[in-house]
């Protein structure tokens, strides 16, 4: 039977307009915003690929889910719901709601870790990175060694260098050690999958210097329907299964339910360990609210509710990973270099080879991220010099994409617009900096073309 076209598996019932700006008015709008894509109005932006974090399209059920929000401040019925549909996938003694992924990060660190502390990951988030560091330990990423280059084709590119784990324990030693996490799927990585082997192989590594292992599960579907296509003996297993026995494998997780728990707000944080759990909360209550809110509102818990099941959906992710691949694949094919194989919620352009001739203090990815928008109004973002300095091992633009949000035309102009600069890239020009904060620069620098 030839292969059918892999549709959007939904209708859409309510529609948002989006806005054309001619050339001439990017260019202005591109200077006045320092030629920094976070200091756009998004009003401006035709198609925005700069996150999949909170820009995803809620469903009926979603929608409905939040007329049931039970607002009361204490044993709300909704916090029950939500407790109820995380434990049933996540399956953890204890789920804490927080306001979103880092306020999760914030509170397990702050429980966890200490001044001179060393935590692996396999690559950190640069939130997680940034909680660890503030309490003064050191966050170590320990990709395995296919997810550094980006051109390698690997089914799991995602990853722990198990040996280097096992070094850093014996070198560091195991008191120093407080907590392992794993990054499903790894962002920062090119949004590529660990497989269910290197996750047991982590486990035991935990388990023989008794350490506790605990997933940053920001996007948990995804990786689990990565590992469902392409680990041998999962074939015939659901996503929903897979995720279980992924997470039956760890002590807790943090969690961004603006990414995989298809909300626009939103997070939680779990473990198995009771006293733990006790003072989690009492940072909880103090930062965020009241362990059954958590900072959100019950709606909210009720969209989340919703969202960490739907997100298990298999027609759902084959759309997800098909059409985010489709966009990977055409640009691969005309020669745009890209981290491959295509991740699952982005597509990461290489600026290193894609504009060969800039020097990297003159930031090709801030080049090549204004370009697009300058062809054709779509914001990224930069991945690279920019937001790591000199620190930077690869200069990236991440084009994420929002969940249910665009069709396949959208993906079809976006594809257009690439390939545009692409054949005009030999005379895209670097950018220099005019202002820069002390930390986290890339969020609010102004540069200017040298
Ligand atoms: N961990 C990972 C792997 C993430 O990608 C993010 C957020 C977080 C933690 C923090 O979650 O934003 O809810 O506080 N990533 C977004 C992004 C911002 O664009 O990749 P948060």
């Amino acid at each position: 039977m030839p292969t059918r076209t892999i549709i959007e598996p939904f209708r859409i019932k309510t529609v948002e307009p989006i806005r054309w700006t001619t050339r001439e008015e990017r260019e202005q709008r591109l200077r006045a915003a320092h030629y920094n894509l976070f200091l756009l109005p998004a009003e401006d932006v035709l198609i925005d690929l700069l996150t999949d974090s909170g820009t995803g399209a809620m469903s009926t059920h979603q929608w409905a889910a939040l007329m049931e929000g039970d607002e009361s401040y204490a044993g709300s019925k909704s916090f029950e719901r939500f407790r109820r549909s995380v434990q049933g996938i996540f399956g953890y003694r204890h789920v804490i709601p927080t306001h979103q992924g880092r306020a999760a990060e914030r509170i397990l660190f702050g429980v966890m870790c200490k001044k001179g502390d060393v935590v692996p990951n396999n690559t950190h988030f640069d939130t997680t990175r940034a909680n660890i560091e503030f309490l003064g330990a050191e966050a170590v990423d320990l990709p395995a060694q296919e997810g550094r280059e980006p051109s390698v084709q690997y089914p799991f590119k995602g990853n722990m260098d198990v040996t280097a784990l096992e070094r850093l324990i014996e070198r560091v030693g195991r008191e120093r050690v407080p907590l392992v996490m794993l990054t499903i799927t790894n962002n920062s990585g090119g949004g590529q999958p660990a497989s269910l082997e290197n996750i047991r192989a982590v486990r035991a590594v935990c388990l023989k210097h008794e350490l506790p292992l605990y997933f940053d599960a920001c996007r948990f579907a995804e990786n689990s329907y990565f590992i469902k296509l392409r680990e041998a003996g999962y074939e015939s297993k659901t996503p929903k299964q897979i995720a279980q026995e992924i997470f039956s494998l760890g002590d807790g997780c943090t969690m961004s339910a603006k990414k995989d728990g298809l909300a626009n707000i939103g997070g939680f944080l779990c473990t198995n360990d009771d006293a733990l759990a006790q003072q989690e909360k009492n940072l909880l209550i103090l930062t965020e609210g009241y362990p059954t809110y958590g900072g959100l509102a019950g709606r909210d818990l009720e969209a989340i509710a919703v969202g960490v099941e739907e997100v298990l959906d298999e027609d759902y992710l084959r759309y997800r990973i098909v059409s985010t691949g489709y966009l990977g694949r055409h640009i691969a094919e005309e020669g745009v270099p890209i981290v491959q194989p295509p991740g699952g919620h982005a597509i990461y352009l290489d600026a290193r080879a894609f504009l060969p001739h800039i020097p990297l203090e003159q930031f090709p990815g801030v080049a090549l991220a204004s370009e697009l928008y300058l062809e054709g109004g779509i914001r990224s973002v930069e991945i690279g010099t920019l937001m790591f300095g000199g620190a930077a091992k690869m200069d990236l633009v991440r084009l994420a994409i929002p969940r249910r949000v665009y069709t396949q035309s959208h993906i079809d102009y976006v594809i257009e617009i690439i390939l545009e600069v692409w054949k005009r890239r030999e005379r895209i020009r670097g950018l220099k900096l005019t202002y820069e904060a002390p930390f986290l620069r890339h969020f609010t620098a102004w540069l200017e073309p040298v």
